[in-house]
């Protein structure tokens, strides 16, 4: 199915639907799964809301190493929550990709074998216990940045399974940064584990909202689509003016020595991360890629019984042997 949709991206478009779809887009009027949309629309939102459905489930595996080691049961109560979210916004982006006329299984095998991506920042991984504080204030902290504005998106599914998304995100950043005060607050070695943390964590949360805006390929047409709202550069702006006092109320220094409040324009001047890092990761490189694609495909493989059980046991109903439910 996704091989024949790509092929017959390369028809044309018929000029009358084209205008009439980008007119209900401009009027706001939602797209929902049954409406006519162009094969680049149907294409660039499977890619998009599938590369998001990967980031939320291969996103676990950073801070689910952490579960059995949270210092109180407190902070292991919330992680786990966090944790169990995280796979529910997986699940309720890969129901949003069927809508397109993709399976879930399709999607997933792309990512098991490289041929989709997910978010670069989880191949970082989490030495110690301030770094899942920093993941929860700056990863989680960055994706709502970017998915706010994705709650009003033009396509009906993705737009309300961020709507949903969006309540658990905020909960998610609040305790991260409450983990990482705590830290702050603490001892000088706690305190410095915290600055450290923040030190790794800072320019890969940067990259977060993708290359600048000069070499994104995707963004001119994503956003006369509204699949994209706001730049990749704005949000990374939007980001910094709002973490860089939450820094400093911690008491920690953001590592960029030429980070300063510029009155002129309202907005914080940083430094742009290395992009070089960034399509290095991306590419394959990155420190955790290996093991979080190995973590993936065993979960996969050892979840096969259970696929093939579900699907003996809908066989069975579907010819009476069974009772339904
Ligand atoms: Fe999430
Ligand atoms: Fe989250």
């Amino acid at each position: 199915m996704y091989a024949q949709m790509v092929k017959s991206e390369a028809t044309n478009d018929d000029p009358e639907k084209l205008a009439e779809f980008q007119a209900k887009i401009d009027a706001d009027i939602k797209i929902e799964p049954k409406d006519w949309m162009p094969q680049g629309y149907r294409k660039t939102l499977i890619r998009q809301i599938g590369q998001h459905a990967h980031s939320e489930i291969v996103g676990q595996l950073p801070e689910g190493n952490w579960i059995t080691r949270a210092p109180t049961l407190e902070r292991k109560a919330i992680l786990l929550a966090k944790v169990q979210d995280e796979a529910g916004h997986g699940l309720y982006l890969y129901c949003a990709a069927e809508t397109l006329g993709v399976s879930r299984d399709e999607i997933t095998e792309m990512l098991l074998d490289g041929r989709m991506k997910y978010s670069s920042i989880f191949n970082y991984p989490t030495l110690n216990w301030a770094d899942i504080g920093a993941v929860g204030w700056l990863v989680d902290g960055a994706a709502i940045m970017n998915q706010v504005p994705l709650q009003r998106t033009s396509y009906g599914p993705y737009s309300r399974a961020m709507i949903r998304i969006c309540k658990e995100e905020s909960f998610h950043q609040r305790q991260g940064y409450d983990a990482i005060r705590k830290m702050a607050e603490g001892t000088p070695e706690q305190k410095k584990m915290a600055q450290d943390a923040l030190n790794r964590f800072w320019y890969p949360s940067l990259m977060m909202f993708g290359p600048s805006d000069k070499d994104s390929v995707h963004s001119a047409q994503s956003m006369a689509w509204k699949i994209k709202i706001n730049t990749n550069d704005e949000l990374r702006q939007k980001f910094v003016d709002q973490t860089v006092p939450q820094a400093e109320y911690l008491g920690l220094t953001v590592p960029d020595p030429d980070l300063k409040w510029n009155e002129e324009r309202g907005h914080y001047d940083f430094s742009e991360p290395d992009w070089s890092e960034f399509f290095d990761v991306i590419q394959g490189n990155g420190p955790c890629n290996t093991d979080r694609l190995a973590a993936r495909n065993k979960a996969w493989d050892d979840g096969q019984w259970v696929r093939d059980g579900l699907l003996a046991h809908a066989k069975k109903k579907r010819a009476g042997q069974v009772a339904a439910e």
